[in-house]
């Protein structure tokens, strides 16, 4: 069932976060499902504008409603993730997206409001939520590049009157993460005292943790004695994401550990079985695999065991 983040929040905020993982493909959709339902976990399927033209934006909607008849215990919201004003505009005129991300964080304070604000309007009009982000993170988001020295944490002073005069319903904050695989390259965690200050100036309202993989070092180790080459990598603690989840962060994006696992049985797969060349193989692999990461990554986020309590409080 698609609900609105709205209503996931809600339940969510202060106890634990949901899950909001990145998909582009059938094997992806199959093992987000599984695992969540392995779990009992609301989650929220995300789809970048990368994602949607991969393929096709029209194939992975078919597959996110056809995975809803198979799963029909599923609670789910679908999300565009990083959306620009185009974009959020063509998922809001779809009426299959329950929410839209704005992402005008790389506009000045005033700009930023101005394009939000705008998305606002036409999603509110049609019951559609909107994530807003103030601050910069680093890494890359869809064709914007940004690195660590150009990227700053959300600034709590300026957050009410950033979600006062958007109007939007939840914020990407900007607190020491960065997207991809190569994270605190400084060496830092997560800045709690900035989560703690916009829980304080505004408490209820859902903050949005993006850049939340966890870049599992088995995972690297595997991946790179299979024959890749991923030195270095790191991400967040996963202790760090559990305190976060109980501060007021209710959505924590994940799509780099779900390329990891790709990544490793993929190359397990080819490197152990050389005449292997049937595409199900390690696809089916990967399917299992996947759901299993989904199915702890709920544990991490404490949404784990919470999808009967979201039903009845629909
Ligand atoms: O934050 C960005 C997400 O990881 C989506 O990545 O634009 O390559 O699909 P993508
Ligand atoms: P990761 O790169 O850490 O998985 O972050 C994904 C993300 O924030 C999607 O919006
Ligand atoms: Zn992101």
């Amino acid at each position: 069932m698609i609900v609105s983040t709205k209503e996931l929040f809600k339940h969510a905020y202060g106890n634990y976060a949901v899950g909001a993982y990145n998909i582009n493909n059938a094997e992806q959709i199959m093992g987000l499902f599984q695992g969540n339902m392995d779990s009992k976990a609301p989650f929220i399927v995300q789809l970048s504008k990368g994602a949607r033209t991969y393929t096709d934006k029209r194939l992975l909607e078919a597959m996110i409603r056809a995975a809803d008849e198979i799963f029909p215990d599923a609670i789910f919201a679908v999300h565009l993730d990083h959306g620009d004003e185009e974009a959020c505009m063509d998922c809001i005129e779809s009426g299959f997206y329950s929410s839209v991300m704005i992402d005008a964080s790389h506009e000045d304070f005033d700009g930023n409001i101005a394009t939000t604000k705008r998305v606002v309007d036409a999603a509110h009009a049609k019951g559609i939520v909107v994530e807003a982000e103030l601050g910069q993170l680093g890494g890359v988001e869809e064709d914007i590049s940004v690195s660590e020295d150009q990227a700053h944490l959300t600034d709590p002073k300026q957050v009410e009157e950033f979600v006062k005069r958007s109007g939007c319903d939840s914020l990407a904050c900007a607190i020491g993460t960065s997207h991809g695989a190569y994270k605190f390259t400084g060496g830092q965690g997560l800045h709690f005292e900035v989560i703690e200050e916009i829980a304080k100036l505004l408490p209820g309202f859902p903050m949005v943790m993006h850049g939340s993989s966890s870049v599992p070092q088995d995972e690297v180790k595997r991946i790179n004695e299979a024959g890749g080459d991923l030195k270095g990598a790191k991400g967040v603690d996963e202790d760090q994401i559990s305190k976060a989840s109980k501060m007021g962060v209710t959505k924590v994006n994940i799509d780099t550990d779900g390329r990891l696992v790709w990544c490793r049985v993929h190359r397990e797969v080819f490197k152990d079985k050389p005449d292997v060349f049937d595409l199900r193989k390690p696809g089916t692999v990967f399917i299992g695999e996947y759901a299993k990461y989904i199915a702890h990554k709920n544990d991490v986020l404490g949404s784990s065991g919470q999808l009967e309590e979201v039903r009845k409080a629909l």
